[in-house]
């Protein structure tokens, strides 16, 4: 269940990690707060990135009750380093999904 205040907005804020990096690995369901993010998919945002939902995705959540979306989510304690191999298959048009 999202936060159920009537006036609640269940859509996440915009925010950056001052000290962690967070990964963000997208297991099934329908990724409410996110365009473009599919069952499967790894999103990287560095420690200091702002990042948030995509535009509309706000509006959208609002009256939503509930989610049947499933992520884990990872705050580190230290930067990440891609590998190679990451960076093989990195999305290069990924910022460009906060345009409107
Ligand atoms: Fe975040």
């Amino acid at each position: 269940m999202y936060d159920y205040h009537p006036l609640a907005i269940p859509a996440p804020y915009n925010h950056s990690n001052i000290d962690s990096d967070e990964v963000l690995y997208y297991v099934d369901g329908d990724f409410m707060s996110r365009k473009h993010v599919e069952r499967g998919m790894i999103t990287l945002h560095p420690g200091g990135i702002p990042h948030g939902p995509h535009p509309g995705t706000v509006e959208k959540s609002i009256g939503a009750t509930e989610t049947r979306e499933l992520a884990v989510m990872v705050d580190t304690f230290r930067p990440l380093l891609m590998t190679e191999y990451a960076a093989g298959i990195e999305d290069p048009d990924y910022y460009k999904s906060w345009l409107g």
